[in-house]
């Protein structure tokens, strides 16, 4: 034991004296020797967790503390490495941002908005849903993050079409209840003989009669899936009157909205922080700690040396192991740089994608009270697309809506308004579905257009396709890494900043524990 013990500490000092402290620190980490906070706290690992394995101590210098960039800063730093971000903004956190009374929202070109919410009252204004699946849902639980459910499919919102609204469950129970039955009488009369065996054919229409809840000769007359003007209780209740026709239904084009989440993204059930989903932002710079971010720093060059990186920002410069780079791709490519022609043509490939949100605070939530909805989504084919309703702090005194989540075009027209001409524009839309209440009780609001925020310019982006340029990035240029959710099939989701981060360490340390 101690014939080793010399052997290493001897190995260590000529290493020292050859490489200097940073050499000595990350060959000490290599064998497993380096101190680090990892050690003092440490947990054991769950099978979900992520973790490089053996220590290093390269210095790295991380270009935006958006998810991806704390991320990076935070897996690294478990593995011994120093990390300093730069942050061109004001606050860490990126396109997650959970905003409150007392908070100032600034826009390019447009004037300052100061949230006037009262007490205990939140709104995401980037991020607000989180899939089971997905790799956020571990790092809630890493952090000690309380979650709780974010409803996204709720019967009882609303469905506004072609100008008419109804329910979600009504507008579901009449397209369900007409296809089922076309495709029931189709089978029926032999149509589908050719595909169908007679066994199948049974089958198909046992399903088909509780899919569209179908009568005895298979028409759909109506349902109560549908729903009621007065709930069953001491009687029977009152049913919703009978459907229009399958041709004033298919009329109403409800389809998009009835579907909206069927994808593997948006099934219920989905999930938020508690208390705003913000708090993943909070934890992680917590974690990675608040020193180590400057925040106000421009960055103005990246070089690709020999032996490092060197980082110049407005403020100053700084010279690395590594680098990685988290900003939108649009906004890195017009940071000169000498990673190569192809790097900036690569960065220039994605679309920046306009979206927008308005929180709107009421002093009552009707929406419980009146309408029944608690949480949920009224999917609508106006320009305001969607309204949100809070799916935490049901039954107290104030609530946020959102009251429009839009993309591209419908964003963009928002977007170019005054914070006054959207809030008016969005309270004419939303009185179609609600009445004149939706523009009563109103307190504040405050709206954000992602392509105006001066350090994002996007909602997020759109490659034209994932080609070379999309897997060039996912590799370093140089000493230089890249990662954000746009390096991912996870655009527009935290869970791909997060994973582009565990890729872009994961290839970071595989190599500095090669190249010590
Ligand atoms: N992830 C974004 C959403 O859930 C697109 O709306």
């Amino acid at each position: 034991m101690e014939g080793a013990a010399l052997t290493r500490r001897g190995l260590l000092v000529g290493i020292g004296a050859v490489g200097g402290a940073g050499a000595m620190y990350a060959a000490m980490g290599a064998l497993g020797l380096a101190p680090s906070r990892q050690e003092t706290r440490f947990a054991p690992p769950q099978p979900s967790d992520f973790s490089l394995r053996g220590k290093a101590a390269a210095k790295v210098v991380i270009v935006g503390a958006g998810v991806a960039g704390l991320t990076v800063a935070y897996e690294l730093g478990k593995a011994g490495y120093d990390c300093t971000l730069l942050e061109a903004g004001t606050r860490a956190g990126g396109r997650n941002l959970t905003l409150r009374g007392g908070d100032r929202l600034v826009e390019a070109d447009g004037p300052a908005q100061d949230v006037r919410f009262g007490e205990g009252v939140y709104f995401n204004a980037g991020p607000g849903r989180i899939a089971p699946w997905m790799v956020t849902m571990d790092y809630c639980r890493e952090l000690g993050i309380p979650i709780e459910t974010f409803v996204n499919n709720n019967a009882q919102a609303y469905v506004h079409t072609n100008g008419q609204t109804v329910r979600a469950r009504t507008a579901r129970a009449d397209l369900y209840g007409y296809v089922a039955e076309l495709l029931a009488k189709a089978t029926n009369t032999g149509a589908l003989n050719r595909k169908l065996t007679k066994d199948d054919q049974e089958r198909l229409l046992e399903f088909l009669r509780r899919f569209g809840d179908l009568g005895p000769k298979l028409d759909y007359e109506g349902s109560t899936r549908r729903g009621f003007t007065k709930y069953p209780a001491l009687d029977t209740g009152t049913p919703i009157a009978s459907p229009g026709s399958l041709h004033e239904v298919l009329a109403a084009a409800t389809g998009r909205a009835i579907t909206n989440d069927f994808g593997y993204d948006q099934a219920t059930p989905m999930f938020q922080p508690v208390g705003g989903m913000d708090a993943i932002v909070t934890k992680l710079v917590e974690a990675v700690g608040r020193d180590r971010i400057t925040t106000g720093a421009k960055v103005t060059k990246i070089t690709n040396l020999p032996d490092g990186v060197e980082v110049t920002w407005d403020g100053g410069q700084i010279k690395a192991d590594y680098c990685v780079a988290t900003l939108p791709p649009h906004l890195m490519a017009r940071i000169p740089h000498n990673l190569g022609e192809s790097v900036t043509a690569a960065l220039k490939t994605p679309v920046p994608v306009a979206s927008g949100k308005i929180g709107l605070e009421y002093g009552r939530r009707w929406w419980e009270l009146e309408d029944r909805i608690y949480g949920g989504v009224t999917e609508t084919d106006l320009d305001i697309t969607h309204i949100w309703y809070p799916s935490h702090g049901y039954h107290s005194e104030r609530g946020v809506l959102v009251g429009y989540y839009n993309t591209e075009q419908n964003a963009e027209l928002y977007g170019a308004l005054t914070p006054e001409d959207r809030r008016r524009r969005a309270l004419t839309q939303g009185r179609k579905i609600h009445g004149d209440r939706y523009g009563k009780g109103l307190l504040s609001s405050v709206s954000i257009a992602w392509e105006r925020q001066e350090h994002i310019q996007g909602g997020w982006v759109r490659w034209p396709a994932f080609d070379s340029s999309f897997t060039l990035l996912q590799r370093p240029s140089g000493r230089v890494y890249f990662a954000g959710d746009w390096l991912t099939h996870l655009i527009a989701w935290q869970a791909g900043a997060l994973e582009s981060a565990r890729s872009a360490v994961t290839q970071l340390h595989q190599r500095v524990l090669q190249n010590p």
